[in-house]
């Protein structure tokens, strides 16, 4: 470690003391915004964790959605993204009034939206979902007549496969993990032929279905514990090996792609998040009348 990192770290963790912060950690950071965390995890995890903390400020070191469900969850906390710019392309494919057009064409159907959404467009839905518990949220809507599943088109196909239900699917996708190729898979397989084989929901299908195993980040942190597999070739962005590799000590970690950056979440650095301690901004909140109805959607997914 440098010792500028050092010194910053140490003004983070005096601010941090003073103010009753907690740091909430995506899977996806920077190793070092990593090592600063009280929780790190996936989405669902993450949100499990801002619902229930007691700390006065989040400091949410992941992206907008990320942070704007923290909010949602913790309207009397003060809820911090420290950079603003630090939004998921995936999210922005889908906005409340489409939505709106949507539903006119499906009066009948019920809304799930994934977590990488903004506020507005939970707001317009039924129930969320992350990619750790999709497929449970969807085979619960035993008396829907029709699904809209937004904004993820992949991980609506997913879940399609998994539960038998045609939904209608929004064509939203996400730009990282459309960089995980099938000819990348199949040359590593051939290389490290004993290797298991994990990719995110949020994969093309022609990926999902030559993988081991299709999981949120959470799943596979805990797949790459449990498994007697030595070498893991891993399908998702590749902040995740940073942490699969300092719990795993012994086993191998192999991206598929090194070209699987999300080079939003790359946007939160020990710098930012100390100008974001220092300056308490940016801060994250959701219009009062908007928050109450995206909460319903959350609350109905944390439910269980
Ligand atoms: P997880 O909920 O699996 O951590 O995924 C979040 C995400 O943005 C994946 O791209
Ligand atoms: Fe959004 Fe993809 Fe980045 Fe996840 S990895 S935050 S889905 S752009």
């Amino acid at each position: 470690m440098e010792d500028s990192d050092a010194a910053l770290i140490k003004k983070i963790e005096n601010l941090k003391k003073s103010r009753n912060v907690i740091f909430l950690v995506h899977n996806y950071q920077l190793g070092e915004v990593q090592d600063i965390a009280d929780l790190i995890g996936d989405s669902l995890e993450l949100s499990q964790k801002a619902a229930k903390t007691n700390a006065d400020v989040i400091v949410f070191c992941g992206v907008q959605f990320m942070a704007e469900t923290a909010s949602i969850l913790c309207p009397d906390k003060i809820v911090l993204l420290p950079d603003l710019h630090a939004g998921c392309p995936m999210a922005d494919m889908i906005t409340a009034e489409r939505l709106q057009e949507k539903k006119k064409e499906h009066p009948g159907a019920r809304v799930v939206c994934y977590v990488n959404s903004s506020a507005e467009v939970k707001a317009e839905s039924d129930v969320c979902c992350t990619s750790a518990n999709a497929v449970r949220i969807v085979e619960k809507l035993t008396d829907a007549e029709e699904i809209i599943f937004v904004p993820d088109q992949y991980l609506g196909n997913y879940v399609s496969s998994q539960t038998g239900r045609e939904m209608i699917l929004w064509p939203g996708f996400c730009p990282t993990h459309t960089r995980i190729r099938v000819q990348d898979i199949t040359r590593l397989k051939a290389e490290y032929p004993q290797a298991k084989v994990v990719v995110h929901p949020e994969c093309r299908p022609e990926v999902t279905t030559l993988a081991d195993e299709v999981m949120s980040t959470g799943g596979m942190i805990k797949f790459a514990r449990e498994t007697d597999a030595e070498e893991v070739i891993v399908g998702t962005e590749i902040g995740i090996l940073y942490r699969l590799r300092k719990e795993n000590p012994g086993k191998k970690f192999i991206p598929v792609s090194e070209q699987a950056i999300c080079p939003r979440m790359k946007l939160i650095t020990l710098d930012t998040i100390l100008w974001s301690l220092e300056n308490m901004a940016h801060q994250v909140k959701v219009p009062e009348e908007i928050r109450l109805r995206a909460k319903a959607a959350v609350d109905k997914m944390l439910e269980g």
